[in-house]
């Protein structure tokens, strides 16, 4: 079943595109416009929702924190984004015009459902994004649009990681749509842009050897930090989960703005630190403060790995290793900059002499609390 393929995250890994793809498939109508009527939301929850609020748990969190970027870009409505397990315990304020979104790849994650089932009981409208069908989640939720990656047999989720993130891009166009607050211009751009993206991942894939070679260059660290700002802030946190579930090795992620705030004294000569950088045709500002972070932490002795886009050029005097991305819209970075922190993981995870596929104490869905 492994097709060949060392582990199923491997294959899961490669799976990507394809998984990516279906995902969008038959969601864009001829016109460009967007037809997700198969979820079911209302139309006047569409419209007039004053509040979104996403839950979810672990890498499904990520996939959120990223969605909340693009529902405030398009859609115009202020998000939050909360740990079902948080959330479930506190008396949020949620009514008949809150949309929740409850992401789950399993849709059996307890702590989800538990979270649904309390915005349910005051009046919110809950839409799933979910990828196992007829799962619990889906069931009791108002809506929901189904992920397409397929099975997820490795416990550390990465394909669905990736779908999600498409659900997510397309809710929040879906939304911008039904509200008027994105033209049609701009959704049939960013649909196009979405159209491309598994050849981007493609591209992405095939260049992947200098990050296994440098994960086994990496394998006796005791710590990784991984830095990110804006979309590459949750992708920070991303990848230093995946380090931990599969490497077991100590691995934080910082929005790289923070530094000064206290994490830059954890820097020490040697110490390997992945920056994800900001296209420098999106928010330049915020591209050029995180080139400068890499300068600082470079400086006291980091040894940087450095996630930025083809041709940018910029961060190269600063890298201690360059990997390199394909060059995407900024919002949509997400998609791209995931895919070589999965495999540096599962590089590093292999040269410790882990299983991937089942590492230890993790369940691939946790259905108690
Ligand atoms: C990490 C991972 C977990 C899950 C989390 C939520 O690689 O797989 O953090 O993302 O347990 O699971 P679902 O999406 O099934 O609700």
């Amino acid at each position: 079943e492994k097709d060949g393929y060392a582990s199923f995250m491997l294959k899961e890994i490669a799976e990507q595109p394809r998984a990516v793809a279906d995902t969008l498939l038959g969601r864009v109508a001829e016109d460009g416009t967007l037809r997700l009527d198969e979820a079911r939301v209302r139309p006047e929850v569409l419209r007039e929702a004053r509040k979104v609020v996403v839950v979810a748990c672990g890498t499904a969190f990520h996939a959120g924190l990223i969605a909340k970027y693009a529902i405030e870009h398009w859609a115009r409505v202020p998000c939050e984004v909360e740990l079902a397990s948080e959330f479930r315990y506190r008396d949020p304020i949620l009514d008949h015009r809150t949309l929740v979104v409850a992401i789950s790849q399993s849709g059996e994650t307890m702590d989800t459902l538990m979270a649904l089932r309390h915005a349910r009981e005051q009046g919110a409208h809950v839409l799933a994004i979910c990828n196992t069908n007829g799962s619990t989640i889906p069931r009791e939720s108002d809506a929901v649009l189904y992920t397409h990656a397929g099975p997820e047999v490795a416990v550390a989720s990465t394909k669905a990681f990736l779908t999600q993130l498409v659900a997510c891009y397309l809710v929040a166009l879906y939304l911008g749509q039904a509200r008027g607050s994105t033209d049609g211009a701009e959704i049939r751009a960013a649909v196009r842009e979405l159209a491309r993206v598994p050849d981007a991942l493609e591209r992405t894939l095939a260049t992947m050897e200098p990050v296994r070679d440098l994960a086994r260059d990496l394998a006796d660290k005791r710590t990784v930090l991984f830095l990110g700002r804006h979309v590459g802030y949750p992708v920070a946190l991303e990848g230093a989960l995946k380090l931990k579930e599969l490497a077991y090795m100590h691995a934080e992620g910082f929005a790289a703005g923070e530094l000064k705030h206290g994490p830059i004294a954890l820097v020490e000569p040697g110490l390997p630190v992945v920056v994800v950088v900001p296209s420098p045709s999106g928010h330049r500002l915020l591209h050029d403060k995180i080139v400068s972070n890499i300068q600082e932490i470079r400086a006291r002795g980091a040894r940087t790995v450095v996630v930025a886009e083809e041709g940018d050029e910029s961060v190269v005097p600063y890298a201690d290793h360059l990997v390199r991305v394909p060059a995407v819209p900024p919002l949509l970075q997400p998609l791209v900059a995931t895919v070589p922190l999965q495999v540096f993981a599962c590089a590093l995870a292999t040269g410790r002499g882990n299983d991937v596929d089942q590492p230890r104490n993790l369940a691939k869905s946790v259905t108690v609390e």
